[in-house]
């Protein structure tokens, strides 16, 4: 998980979204910390837990890692996701809760439990061709 999230975060630039879908325990947080990690960020990404979105400084560019699983329905139409769109790279833990305010423009990133040690990840590459 972590060198497949470091090849993947060399893909990723600021203004990318990425969604990170899957259960309890699938690898979100260790996905986000390895992305934050290639980057160049030392001190170890943490869940977002107790903040809306922890904020990550690194020499590519600031990394906004937030966790959508504690905030009820009324929090989350308060929380204003669209303001960080553009602000640098987003990282959404159970991104499925916002899923349609997400950008056309986002990766999508599904884990699941496959064993004690073992994680199946699945990568949706956004649509860029569409046609209209
Ligand atoms: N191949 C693997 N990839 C990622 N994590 C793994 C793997 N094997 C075991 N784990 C373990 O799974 C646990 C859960 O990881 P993590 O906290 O990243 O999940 P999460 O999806 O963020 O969970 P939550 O839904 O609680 O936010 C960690 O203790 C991690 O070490
Ligand atoms: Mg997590």
């Amino acid at each position: 998980m972590e060198g497949w999230g470091r090849r993947f975060a060399r893909t990723l630039k600021k203004g990318d979204v990425v969604a990170l879908i899957g259960e309890l325990g699938s690898g979100k947080t260790t996905l986000a910390r390895s992305i934050a990690a290639a980057w160049g960020y030392k001190r170890g990404a943490i869940s977002p837990t107790f903040a809306l979105a922890n904020e990550y400084q690194t020499k590519r560019g600031t990394i906004y890692h937030m966790d959508m699983y504690r905030l009820s329905d009324r929090e989350l139409s308060a929380f204003p996701l669209e303001d960080y769109w553009g602000l640098g790279l987003c990282l959404i833990e159970w991104a499925d809760r916002v899923r349609d305010r997400l950008p056309p423009s986002s990766f999508e990133v599904r884990l699941k439990i496959a064993g004690p040690q073992c994680r199946a990840l699945t990568l949706l590459r956004p649509k860029r061709h569409r046609s209209a």
